[in-house]
C-alpha cells in the first residue's frame, strides 16, 4: 500500500524575523526542512514525499536541501499558496495514488520514526489521527476585552502538532469541501472533523517543537545534541 507525505514548508516564517525564510535555516550540520525531510527518507513506511515551497524559493530548495542530501523519495516539489491550508491542498492535489496521507509541518523537524510509525499504524484504524501532547499551562478563554471568559478543564486541552495522518479519499473530500465553501481552518483536522469524522489524537512529545521564534531553534539544536550523545 501507498503511504504519501506531504511537508507544507511554503510559510514567510514572519515570527522568526530573519532575512532567510526559516525552513533554510541551518539547525546544527543542516536546515532545518533537511532535518524534517530526512525523518521520511529513512522511514520505509513512507512511499514517496511532496514538499510544498514558495514559489520563489522552489530552485533554492531543490539545491540546498533535496539534491544536496540526495533524499531521492521526493516526487514533487510544489508551490504552496497564500495560506497553510491552501498550501496543503495544492499537495493534497497532486497526489496521484496513495491509500494514506501524512502530512507535517517543514517547521517540525524533531519527529521521530517512531512517532510516523505509530501514527501510521494508528489511521488504519481510525482513519484519521493526528499527534497532539497535553497543554502544560492553564489555558484561558478571553471575552473581546481581553477578560477571562472561561477556564477549560486542563486535563481535556491536548495541543496539535504534527504529522497528521489521514485515508487519502477522507481528506482530500474534505479539502475539496471546505475550499468549495470557502471555510478555512487553522489544522486540517478541522476540516476532517466537519465531515461528521472522528479523528483520534495519539502522544506526541514535548520535543517536537515547531520552529516558529528564534528560541526554538536554540532549543531544538539542545534537543538533537542530547540525542547524538
Ligand atoms: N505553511 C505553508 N504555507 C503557508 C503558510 C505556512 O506551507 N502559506 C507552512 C509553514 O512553512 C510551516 C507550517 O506551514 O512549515 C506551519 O506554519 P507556521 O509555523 O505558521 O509557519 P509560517 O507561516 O512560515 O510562520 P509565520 O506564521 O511566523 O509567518
Ligand atoms: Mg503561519
Amino acid at each position: 500500500e501507498s503511504i504519501t507525505a506531504i511537508i507544507p514548508a511554503a510559510g514567510q516564517g514572519k515570527r522568526m524575523k530573519s532575512k532567510l525564510n526559516k525552513q533554510y535555516l541551518s539547525l546544527l550540520d543542516k536546515p532545518v526542512l533537511a532535518h524534517t525531510v530526512e525523518v521520511f527518507q529513512n522511514c520505509d513506511l513512507i512511499t514517496e514525499i511532496i514538499v510544498v515551497v514558495k514559489e520563489d524559493e522552489i530552485d533554492y530548495c531543490r539545491r540546498k536541501v533535496i539534491e544536496k542530501y540526495n533524499y531521492n523519495k521526493v516526487k514533487a516539489l510544489i508551490r504552496g499558496g497564500q495560506s497553510r491550508q491552501k498550501s496543503v491542498h495544492n499537495g493534497l492535489q497532486s497526489v496521484d495514488n496513495a491509500d494514506y496521507v501524512l502530512i507535517h509541518d517543514g517547521a517540525r523537524p524533531l519527529l521521530t520514526e517512531d512517532m510516523l510509525c505509530r501514527a501510521v499504524d494508528q489511521v488504519k484504524d481510525y482513519k484519521a489521527v493526528g499527534v497532539a501532547v497535553p497543554v502544560k499551562d492553564t489555558i484561558k478563554r478571553i471575552d473581546n476585552d481581553g477578560y477571562v471568559a472561561e477556564t477549560p478543564v486542563r486535563d481535556k486541552l491536548w495541543a496539535i502538532q504534527t504529522p497528521q495522518a489521514f485515508e487519502y479519499s477522507l481528506v482530500s473530500e474534505a479539502y475539496n469541501k471546505a475550499m468549495k465553501e470557502g471555510i478555512s481552518g487553522t489544522d486540517t483536522s478541522i476540516l476532517v472533523e466537519r465531515l461528521g469524522q472522528k479523528v483520534k489524537l495519539i502522544r506526541g512529545s514535548y520535543e517536537n517543537l515547531k520552529i516558529t521564534t528564534p528560541e526554538d531553534l536554540i532549543n531544538a539544536e539542545a534537543i538533537i545534541k542530547r540525542r547524538q550523545q
